[in-house]
């Protein structure tokens, strides 16, 4: 029986960090706050596709964002096939066909990524809160599995507007009264760039 009990007590202690939160590290230093520190925005990836199972795991953890009233405002689109990405930047480079030649590692229009994860909300006051957070889950997901993201908006506007990019955004089947926030280029990483710096002017403790 003692042993038994000294066994659980043992188990209790292996178990409780990792349940619990970082009781044996250092106060202030964890892995989520590693992530978050360490990610960087990747614009140069490997040529190596993602497999759909990591690619899946990223988008649900974007799900598991908190959003507001949990009406889950939101829809996301993956998509890794090269005919959609290479179609899109096609279209891109007819409008600016120096690009390429300004960049020379550009593959495509989504900062090189192999894969894109597009997200789409609702009209709504809390729709683009709701798909902000989803998206730093999904870049800190991506980032503790070896991969690397950058957040578009350039593109955006590009698959919405231009009308030679229209049926590539239609290809997408967001549903009627969705539109298209951002998108995720995602990969494994061919580049580990400085940190951009913060301004921590921007935080202040209000004496009250
Ligand atoms: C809403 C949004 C739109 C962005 N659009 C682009 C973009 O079109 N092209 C790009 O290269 N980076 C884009 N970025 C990435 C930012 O440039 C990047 O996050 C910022 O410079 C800070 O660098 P870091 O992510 O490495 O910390 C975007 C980021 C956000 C949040």
């Amino acid at each position: 029986m003692k042993q038994i009990l000294s066994l659980l007590a043992l188990s209790a202690i292996l178990i409780l960090p990792s349940c619990g939160g970082a009781v044996s590290q250092k106060e202030g230093e964890n892995e989520v706050i590693s992530a978050i520190m360490n990610r960087r925005s990747i614009r140069k990836y490997q040529d190596k596709a993602v497999p759909r199972e990591l690619l899946e795991k990223v988008a649900e953890c974007g799900i598991h964002a908190p959003n507001a009233v949990n009406a889950q405002r939101w829809e996301v689109r993956i998509v890794d096939s090269p005919a959609f990405i290479d179609g899109v930047t096609q279209v891109f480079l007819e409008e600016a066909p120096e690009a390429a030649a300004r960049n020379s590692f550009f593959k495509n229009v989504f900062r090189n990524a192999p894969a894109i994860i597009c997200v789409a909300g609702a009209e709504g006051r809390f729709t683009d809160i709701d798909c902000g957070l989803m998206g730093e889950n999904m870049m800190l997901a991506a980032y503790s599995l070896g991969l690397g993201t950058c957040c578009l908006g350039g593109p955006v506007d590009l698959l919405v507007n231009n009308p030679k990019a229209r049926p590539f955004y239609d290809a997408l089947q967001f549903s009627e009264g969705y539109t298209l926030r951002y998108i995720l280029a995602i990969g494994y990483p061919d580049e580990a760039p400085e940190a951009k710096a913060r301004d921590k002017s921007k935080i202040q403790f209000i004496e009250y």
